[in-house]
Protein backbone atom coordinates (compact mmCIF):
# COMPACT_ATOMS: atom_id res chain seq x y z
CA UNK A 1 0.00 0.00 0.00
CA UNK A 2 1.22 3.49 -1.03
CA UNK A 3 1.72 5.80 1.94
CA UNK A 4 -0.89 8.51 2.17
CA UNK A 5 0.43 11.98 0.49
CA UNK A 6 2.02 14.33 2.70
CA UNK A 7 1.40 18.40 2.43
CA UNK A 8 4.50 20.54 3.46
CA UNK A 9 2.98 21.08 7.13
CA UNK A 10 3.52 17.40 7.66
CA UNK A 11 6.81 16.82 5.91
CA UNK A 12 8.06 20.03 8.51
CA UNK A 13 7.21 18.16 11.56
CA UNK A 14 8.24 15.10 10.69
CA UNK A 15 11.65 16.78 9.56
CA UNK A 16 11.71 19.09 12.52
CA UNK A 17 11.15 15.62 14.72
CA UNK A 18 13.75 13.70 13.26
CA UNK A 19 16.43 16.83 13.77
CA UNK A 20 15.59 17.66 16.63
CA UNK A 21 15.97 13.96 17.94
CA UNK A 22 19.99 13.93 15.93
CA UNK A 23 20.32 17.53 18.35
CA UNK A 24 20.63 19.37 14.94
CA UNK A 25 20.63 23.03 15.14
CA UNK A 26 18.59 25.51 13.58
CA UNK A 27 16.63 22.94 12.46
CA UNK A 28 13.67 24.97 11.17
CA UNK A 29 15.75 26.99 9.37
CA UNK A 30 17.43 24.52 7.81
CA UNK A 31 14.26 22.90 6.78
CA UNK A 32 12.97 26.07 5.24
CA UNK A 33 15.88 26.49 3.28
CA UNK A 34 15.36 23.10 1.43
CA UNK A 35 11.73 23.66 0.90
CA UNK A 36 12.11 26.89 -0.66
CA UNK A 37 15.36 25.30 -3.00
CA UNK A 38 12.88 22.74 -3.92
CA UNK A 39 9.82 25.10 -4.32
CA UNK A 40 12.42 28.09 -6.11
CA UNK A 41 10.62 30.25 -3.78
CA UNK A 42 11.67 32.43 -1.38
CA UNK A 43 12.35 31.39 2.51
CA UNK A 44 9.26 33.21 3.51
CA UNK A 45 7.40 32.41 0.92
CA UNK A 46 7.63 28.98 2.39
CA UNK A 47 5.61 29.58 5.01
CA UNK A 48 2.72 30.76 2.89
CA UNK A 49 2.68 26.91 1.19
CA UNK A 50 2.61 24.90 4.19
CA UNK A 51 -0.91 23.52 3.01
CA UNK A 52 0.31 22.63 -0.35
CA UNK A 53 0.83 18.63 -1.19
CA UNK A 54 4.17 18.49 -2.98
CA UNK A 55 4.45 16.04 -6.00
CA UNK A 56 6.16 12.76 -4.56
CA UNK A 57 9.58 13.30 -6.31
CA UNK A 58 9.76 16.46 -4.21
CA UNK A 59 8.58 15.34 -0.76
CA UNK A 60 11.19 12.32 -1.29
CA UNK A 61 13.94 14.74 -2.25
CA UNK A 62 12.74 16.73 1.13
CA UNK A 63 12.76 13.11 3.04
CA UNK A 64 16.49 13.01 1.43
CA UNK A 65 17.75 16.20 2.57
CA UNK A 66 16.44 15.17 5.96
CA UNK A 67 18.41 12.31 6.60
CA UNK A 68 21.46 14.31 5.08
CA UNK A 69 20.71 17.36 7.86
CA UNK A 70 20.50 15.10 10.62
CA UNK A 71 24.14 14.00 10.16
CA UNK A 72 24.75 17.24 10.43
CA UNK A 73 26.23 17.89 7.04
CA UNK A 74 25.99 21.82 6.08
CA UNK A 75 22.88 22.49 4.78
CA UNK A 76 24.36 23.95 1.77
CA UNK A 77 26.17 21.50 0.50
CA UNK A 78 23.05 19.56 0.97
CA UNK A 79 20.86 22.02 -1.56
CA UNK A 80 24.32 21.97 -3.22
CA UNK A 81 24.34 26.40 -3.37
CA UNK A 82 24.82 29.37 -1.31
CA UNK A 83 24.81 32.96 -2.18
CA UNK A 84 27.83 34.78 -1.90
CA UNK A 85 27.58 38.59 -2.49
CA UNK A 86 24.23 38.36 -5.00
CA UNK A 87 25.35 35.28 -6.64
CA UNK A 88 24.14 31.69 -6.36
CA UNK A 89 26.91 29.67 -5.77
CA UNK A 90 27.54 25.86 -6.21
CA UNK A 91 28.91 24.20 -3.54
CA UNK A 92 29.79 20.78 -2.74
CA UNK A 93 32.34 18.61 -0.55
CA UNK A 94 34.84 20.02 -2.91
CA UNK A 95 35.28 23.07 -0.91
CA UNK A 96 34.65 25.58 1.99
CA UNK A 97 31.38 27.02 1.72
CA UNK A 98 31.22 30.90 1.39
CA UNK A 99 31.14 33.09 4.05
CA UNK A 100 29.46 36.68 4.96
CA UNK A 101 32.84 38.04 6.32
CA UNK A 102 34.40 37.17 3.36
CA UNK A 103 32.12 39.15 1.53
CA UNK A 104 33.76 42.22 3.53
CA UNK A 105 37.26 41.12 1.87
CA UNK A 106 35.63 41.39 -1.46
CA UNK A 107 33.69 44.60 -0.27
CA UNK A 108 37.75 45.93 -0.01
CA UNK A 109 39.27 44.52 -2.90
CA UNK A 110 36.32 46.43 -5.36
CA UNK A 111 37.00 49.43 -3.80
CA UNK A 112 40.78 49.44 -4.60
CA UNK A 113 40.00 48.04 -8.11
CA UNK A 114 37.51 50.19 -9.28
CA UNK A 115 38.08 52.88 -11.75
CA UNK A 116 41.98 50.92 -12.29
CA UNK A 117 42.29 50.09 -16.23
CA UNK A 118 42.28 46.69 -17.32
CA UNK A 119 43.97 45.56 -13.04
CA UNK A 120 45.61 42.24 -12.88
CA UNK A 121 44.17 40.23 -9.93
CA UNK A 122 44.63 36.69 -8.54
CA UNK A 123 42.25 35.41 -6.31
CA UNK A 124 44.96 32.89 -4.07
CA UNK A 125 43.21 29.55 -2.32
CA UNK A 126 40.32 30.14 -4.38
CA UNK A 127 38.12 27.44 -2.93
CA UNK A 128 34.57 27.73 -5.06
CA UNK A 129 36.08 30.78 -6.75
CA UNK A 130 33.28 33.08 -4.95
CA UNK A 131 36.32 35.79 -4.57
CA UNK A 132 36.85 35.63 -8.23
CA UNK A 133 33.90 35.18 -9.83
CA UNK A 134 32.53 37.83 -7.74
CA UNK A 135 35.65 40.52 -8.64
CA UNK A 136 34.95 39.47 -12.32
CA UNK A 137 31.35 40.16 -11.90
CA UNK A 138 31.48 43.41 -10.03
CA UNK A 139 35.09 44.93 -12.10
CA UNK A 140 34.29 45.15 -15.24
CA UNK A 141 37.78 44.66 -17.55
CA UNK A 142 39.72 43.25 -14.85
CA UNK A 143 42.06 40.16 -15.56
CA UNK A 144 41.06 38.19 -12.98
CA UNK A 145 43.34 35.20 -12.08
CA UNK A 146 42.98 32.21 -9.52
CA UNK A 147 45.09 29.40 -7.71
CA UNK A 148 43.95 26.64 -5.42
CA UNK A 149 46.17 22.99 -4.84
CA UNK A 150 42.94 21.13 -5.02
CA UNK A 151 42.18 20.22 -8.47
CA UNK A 152 38.71 19.09 -7.14
CA UNK A 153 37.83 22.54 -5.84
CA UNK A 154 39.09 23.58 -9.20
CA UNK A 155 36.71 21.83 -11.32
CA UNK A 156 33.90 23.32 -8.85
CA UNK A 157 35.34 26.86 -9.48
CA UNK A 158 35.45 26.60 -13.50
CA UNK A 159 31.82 25.11 -13.26
CA UNK A 160 30.63 28.57 -10.50
CA UNK A 161 32.84 31.32 -12.89
CA UNK A 162 30.58 28.72 -16.29
CA UNK A 163 27.45 28.99 -14.80
CA UNK A 164 27.90 32.80 -13.87
CA UNK A 165 29.14 33.95 -16.94
CA UNK A 166 32.15 35.15 -16.50
CA UNK A 167 35.42 34.69 -17.47
CA UNK A 168 38.33 33.56 -14.53
CA UNK A 169 41.92 32.22 -15.79
CA UNK A 170 41.90 28.98 -12.67
CA UNK A 171 45.40 27.58 -12.65
CA UNK A 172 46.07 24.49 -9.90
CA UNK A 173 49.28 26.12 -7.74
CA UNK A 174 50.84 26.44 -4.85
CA UNK A 175 49.96 29.63 -4.02
CA UNK A 176 51.64 32.24 -6.44
CA UNK A 177 53.87 29.62 -8.16
CA UNK A 178 54.31 30.97 -11.70
CA UNK A 179 52.66 34.62 -11.41
CA UNK A 180 56.02 36.92 -12.49
CA UNK A 181 57.87 39.40 -10.56
CA UNK A 182 55.54 42.98 -10.35
CA UNK A 183 52.90 41.59 -12.72
CA UNK A 184 49.68 41.50 -9.85
CA UNK A 185 48.06 44.89 -9.19
CA UNK A 186 45.85 42.93 -6.51
CA UNK A 187 46.64 39.43 -4.18
CA UNK A 188 43.52 38.52 -2.63
CA UNK A 189 43.22 35.54 -0.29
CA UNK A 190 40.83 33.37 1.92
CA UNK A 191 43.80 31.30 2.65
CA UNK A 192 43.31 28.22 5.30
CA UNK A 193 44.27 30.12 8.98
CA UNK A 194 42.84 27.96 11.73
CA UNK A 195 45.50 26.27 13.81
CA UNK A 196 45.50 22.55 13.79
CA UNK A 197 44.29 22.44 17.48
CA UNK A 198 41.25 24.96 16.83
CA UNK A 199 40.13 22.63 13.84
CA UNK A 200 39.40 20.00 16.34
CA UNK A 201 37.57 22.32 18.15
CA UNK A 202 35.26 23.08 15.33
CA UNK A 203 31.28 22.51 14.86
CA UNK A 204 31.03 19.15 14.04
CA UNK A 205 28.78 20.32 10.79
CA UNK A 206 32.27 22.37 9.88
CA UNK A 207 34.72 19.66 11.38
CA UNK A 208 33.27 16.58 9.52
CA UNK A 209 32.39 18.26 6.36
CA UNK A 210 34.38 20.97 4.89
CA UNK A 211 38.07 19.96 3.67
CA UNK A 212 40.33 19.90 6.20
CA UNK A 213 42.65 21.57 3.41
CA UNK A 214 40.71 24.92 3.24
CA UNK A 215 41.01 25.12 6.98
CA UNK A 216 43.78 24.54 8.51
CA UNK A 217 46.68 26.79 8.67
CA UNK A 218 49.37 24.77 10.63
CA UNK A 219 50.17 25.24 14.53
CA UNK A 220 49.79 28.62 14.56
CA UNK A 221 46.93 29.44 12.23
CA UNK A 222 49.50 31.01 10.01
CA UNK A 223 51.54 28.87 7.93
CA UNK A 224 50.06 29.75 4.56
CA UNK A 225 49.53 33.38 5.69
CA UNK A 226 53.21 33.76 6.41
CA UNK A 227 54.63 31.80 2.82
CA UNK A 228 51.40 33.88 0.76
CA UNK A 229 53.12 37.37 2.48
CA UNK A 230 56.45 36.82 1.18
CA UNK A 231 55.42 35.88 -2.47
CA UNK A 232 52.77 38.61 -2.68
CA UNK A 233 55.62 40.88 -1.65
CA UNK A 234 57.66 39.70 -5.36
CA UNK A 235 54.58 39.75 -7.84
CA UNK A 236 52.82 43.06 -7.24
CA UNK A 237 53.57 45.85 -8.97
CA UNK A 238 54.44 49.11 -7.33
CA UNK A 239 51.69 50.33 -5.44
CA UNK A 240 49.65 47.34 -5.93
CA UNK A 241 47.69 45.37 -3.17
CA UNK A 242 47.28 42.49 -0.50
CA UNK A 243 44.32 41.87 0.91
CA UNK A 244 44.10 38.78 3.35
CA UNK A 245 40.92 37.61 5.35
CA UNK A 246 42.08 36.55 8.74
CA UNK A 247 41.21 34.96 11.92
CA UNK A 248 39.36 37.05 14.25
CA UNK A 249 42.25 36.50 16.69
CA UNK A 250 45.05 37.16 14.39
CA UNK A 251 44.96 40.88 13.64
CA UNK A 252 48.06 41.48 15.91
CA UNK A 253 50.17 38.50 14.31
CA UNK A 254 49.29 39.23 10.59
CA UNK A 255 49.97 42.97 11.02
CA UNK A 256 53.33 41.90 12.65
CA UNK A 257 54.25 39.90 9.50
CA UNK A 258 53.24 42.57 7.29
CA UNK A 259 55.12 45.32 8.65
CA UNK A 260 58.02 42.95 8.55
CA UNK A 261 58.09 41.41 5.01
CA UNK A 262 60.53 43.29 2.57
CA UNK A 263 58.69 45.34 -0.01
CA UNK A 264 55.56 45.36 1.61
CA UNK A 265 53.94 48.42 4.13
CA UNK A 266 50.79 47.09 6.27
CA UNK A 267 48.24 49.76 5.94
CA UNK A 268 45.50 48.50 7.90
CA UNK A 269 42.77 46.22 9.02
CA UNK A 270 38.76 46.04 8.10
CA UNK A 271 36.52 45.03 10.25
CA UNK A 272 33.30 42.83 9.78
CA UNK A 273 29.84 43.78 10.91
CA UNK A 274 30.07 42.37 14.47
CA UNK A 275 33.33 44.68 14.72
CA UNK A 276 36.26 41.86 14.61
CA UNK A 277 38.91 42.57 12.62
CA UNK A 278 38.86 40.02 9.33
CA UNK A 279 40.72 41.92 6.66
CA UNK A 280 44.78 42.85 6.67
CA UNK A 281 45.72 45.09 3.77
CA UNK A 282 49.36 45.99 2.96
CA UNK A 283 50.67 47.75 -0.05
CA UNK A 284 53.87 47.35 -2.51
CA UNK A 285 56.07 49.75 -2.13
CA UNK A 286 57.64 50.94 -4.55
CA UNK A 287 60.55 48.59 -6.41
C1 LIG B 1 39.55 28.89 3.33
S1 LIG B 1 39.38 28.09 1.75
C2 LIG B 1 38.86 29.52 0.82
C3 LIG B 1 37.94 29.22 -0.29
C4 LIG B 1 37.34 30.47 -0.95
N1 LIG B 1 38.36 31.40 -1.39
C5 LIG B 1 36.40 31.18 0.00
O1 LIG B 1 36.69 32.28 0.43
O2 LIG B 1 35.33 30.61 0.31
C6 LIG B 1 41.07 27.84 1.36
C7 LIG B 1 41.39 27.15 0.01
O3 LIG B 1 42.82 27.15 -0.09
C8 LIG B 1 43.24 26.00 -0.77
N2 LIG B 1 44.66 25.83 -0.45
C9 LIG B 1 45.21 25.31 0.67
N3 LIG B 1 46.56 25.37 0.61
C10 LIG B 1 46.86 25.97 -0.58
C11 LIG B 1 48.07 26.32 -1.23
N4 LIG B 1 49.27 26.07 -0.66
N5 LIG B 1 48.02 26.91 -2.44
C12 LIG B 1 46.83 27.17 -3.04
N6 LIG B 1 45.64 26.84 -2.47
C13 LIG B 1 45.64 26.26 -1.26
C14 LIG B 1 42.29 24.93 -0.30
O4 LIG B 1 42.23 23.88 -1.21
C15 LIG B 1 40.98 25.72 -0.18
O5 LIG B 1 40.22 25.58 -1.35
Amino acid sequence: MTAPARNWKTLFSEGRARLERAGIDEAETKLRWVAAHGLGCGLLDVLGRLGETPAPELSRSFDEAVARLATDEPVQYVIGETDFMGLRIRCDARALIPRPETEVLVGCAEDFLRGKEKPVVVDVCTGTGCIACALAKRVPGACVRATDVSPAALDLARANACALGVEVDFRQADLLAGEEEASVDLVVSNPPYVSTAACERLDRTVRDFEPRLALDGGTDGLRVISRLVSEAAHVLTSGGRLMLEIGDDQADAVAEILCKTTGLQFLNLTSDCAGRARVAMAVRVPR
